[in-house]
């Protein structure tokens, strides 16, 4: 399978059967990210939490591409009522999809979304979630937007994790410091900063991480770059 990152927190996985998974598409107002609303590919949209740099275009690519979006309950209830086919999870979760086996874990952090022009104020969706993705013996995690907890040491042990996103942007997120540690926990194989330098607030040098890390683990993607595993 194909794994590109596209900026931020935007992650693709092409399956070797052709099922396209698309990670927290936030496209329009993302000015590095290489993907277009109108033509991205989606048979699934994977939705971390309900912040826009998150949510982003989630609803016009679903109606588009008829994709499924997997989220949190709350979210996917929010979804339903716009008409967007959701199926709805909670953290410690997991289901088995036909491309493979998705599991929604803790992330300490919120989780909440401006639903109408005129609210005043973001409305909360219930939690936010890192998401695990195994396909064909190999496991991805997107780790979504947390802080360091030190539950990532059991997610490390009792999965085997062969590419993990991370976030490195600080003020919102782990900073690169607490995103090493998570990384080791995780026993990450591979893994790969993201949520940084996208506004000036989460400017960070990637390799203040990558350098925290064993030899060969941390990879910088830049945007449009991909693993293959
Ligand atoms: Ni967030
Ligand atoms: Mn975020």
């Amino acid at each position: 399978m194909k794994v590109t990152y596209h900026g931020h927190s935007v992650v693709t996985i092409l399956t070797d059967d052709g099922t396209n998974l698309l990670f927290d598409p936030f496209i329009n107002g993302h000015e590095a990210c290489d993907l277009v609303v109108d033509t991205v590919e989606a048979d699934y949209i994977l939705l971390t939490h309900a912040h826009s740099d998150h949510f982003g275009d989630t609803i016009e690519i679903a109606k588009r591409t008829g994709a499924t979006v997997v989220t949190t309950v709350e979210i996917a209830e929010y979804l339903s009522s716009k008409d967007v086919e959701a199926h709805g999870m909670q953290p410690g979760g997991s289901f088995n999809f036909e491309f493979g086996r998705v599991k929604l874990t803790p992330a300490i952090h919120g989780s909440s979304l401006q639903l109408n022009p005129d609210d005043e104020m973001p409305t909360t969706l219930g939690l936010a979630s890192g998401i695990l993705v195994s396909i064909n013996n190999k496991t991805i995690y997107h780790v979504g937007d947390t802080a360091l907890y030190s539950d990532m040491k059991l997610i490390g042990e009792m999965n085997d994790i062969n590419l993990a996103f991370v976030p490195i942007g600080d003020n919102f997120t782990m900073g690169p410091k607490d995103a090493a540690v998570a990384t080791k926990w995780l026993k990450a194989k591979q893994a790969v900063p993201i949520h940084y330098n996208t506004f000036p607030m989460i400017e960070q040098d990637p390799n203040d991480y990558i350098d925290l890390l064993d030899d060969g683990v941390g990879k910088v993607l830049t945007i449009g770059d991909f693993i293959e595993l």
